[in-house]
């Protein structure tokens, strides 16, 4: 049995840090496994500008504890009044890794989003000729639409319409859920890839709902059937390159969560890389977790490799039952659990 793993240092390609006090808080979790982040910015106001996403990025930087190599990678959040000369300025000057599309009230903080997705087709046009990778949250809005089936609407709806009308366009299907996303990434050409992430491999839909409400399981798109989860382990666990981490991981205190009308989110940063881990090796594929946690990403996003490494040693790793962060709580993913790997070192 394999009971220590060393593997290239991973990077998180989905991820939520906030702002102010929260941002400083959660921080050093993830800088401690990764060396890269794709940093989400649907904060409150949005990032939308490249001046605004260079100032967001030194924020974090400084909030990177001493010592630690880490790079946030910024994103531009899609409006219907996006300046796409701004975008690509920023993507040239390396402000700018991708550009996010939330259809507008998916979810936390998208009031801003795209209200009609092809309104913003020339910006598109441009991303797919400067070669911005668009991050997407594939979830249709409207009310009549069940919430399980909204990934698989917005497929047909308009993920479909998109990649065919941008055949370039390097498209990420943000956090999957259903084996309808598996089987499009598939289907398409190497120029649209997913992001998993560790809720999604390990929950269905009874983790939120059995027992009475689960408000910490709760998170957007919401975990689906059994089935489509077992296809999703299947899938980070095959060793394809369209599919590696992204954690989205998405801190709320303890007090929104646990509300009459809870946010959506999972804060699973403090030990994503353990949690990813423990399904590789339920699904014999240690062999291959270095490929989804460290390889396909870069590949995708056209950077190099992490050149340091990590290892992990099959050791019990306690997880806490809540984080306190600026005098508030906030319960992690696996709270009270005892999962079984452990990050021991972050150089090799
Ligand atoms: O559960 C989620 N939380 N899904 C998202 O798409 C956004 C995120 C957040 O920002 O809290
Ligand atoms: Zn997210």
């Amino acid at each position: 049995m394999t009971d220590t793993l060393t593997i290239r240092r991973p990077d998180d390609w989905h991820l939520h840090f906030r702002d102010g006090d929260v941002m400083r808080g959660v921080v050093p979790y993830t800088a401690r496994q990764f060396a890269r982040a794709i940093v989400m910015p649907n904060l409150s106001p949005p990032i939308t500008t490249s001046e605004m996403a260079r100032a967001y990025r030194d924020r974090i930087v400084a909030a990177v504890p001493n010592g630690i190599d880490f790079t946030p990678l910024m994103t531009c959040y899609l409006t219907d009044t996006t300046d796409a000369d701004d975008l690509a300025r920023g993507a040239s000057e390396g402000v700018f890794t991708a550009a996010k599309l939330y259809p507008a009230n998916a979810t936390t903080n998208s009031a801003h989003g795209i209200s009609d997705v092809e309104r913003i087709y020339p910006v598109l046009e441009r991303m797919e000729a400067e070669d911005i990778v668009l991050c997407v949250h594939g979830e249709v809005t409207d009310d009549d639409i069940d919430v399980f089936d909204r990934e698989a609407e917005f497929i047909a709806r308009h993920l479909r319409p998109i990649a065919k009308a941008f055949p370039k366009l390097r498209i990420v299907f943000e956090h999957i859920t259903t084996k309808d996303a598996i089987d499009f990434v598939m289907e398409m050409g190497e120029n649209v890839a997913a992001t998993i992430t560790p809720q999604h491999l390990h929950i269905n839909r009874n983790a939120m709902l059995v027992g009475g409400i689960q408000p910490h399981n709760y998170c957007l798109p919401v975990a689906k059937r059994e089935i489509h989860r077992l296809a999703l382990r299947k899938a980070a666990t095959s060793g394809a390159p369209k599919f590696f981490l992204g954690t989205d991981s998405a801190p709320h205190l303890r007090h929104a969560k646990e509300s009459a009308c809870g946010c959506a989110g999972i804060f699973n940063a403090p030990h994503a890389l353990e949690s990813y881990l423990e399904v590789f090796d339920d699904e014999n594929a240690l062999d291959r977790f270095e490929g989804f946690a460290s390889v396909h990403g870069p590949a995708f996003y056209k950077l190099p490799a992490n050149e340091t490494q990590i290892t992990l040693k099959r050791r019990d790793c306690a997880v806490t039952a809540s984080l306190d962060l600026t005098n508030e709580e906030i319960v992690p993913f696996h709270a009270g659990q005892t999962l079984r790997w452990r990050l021991v070192s972050a150089d090799g």
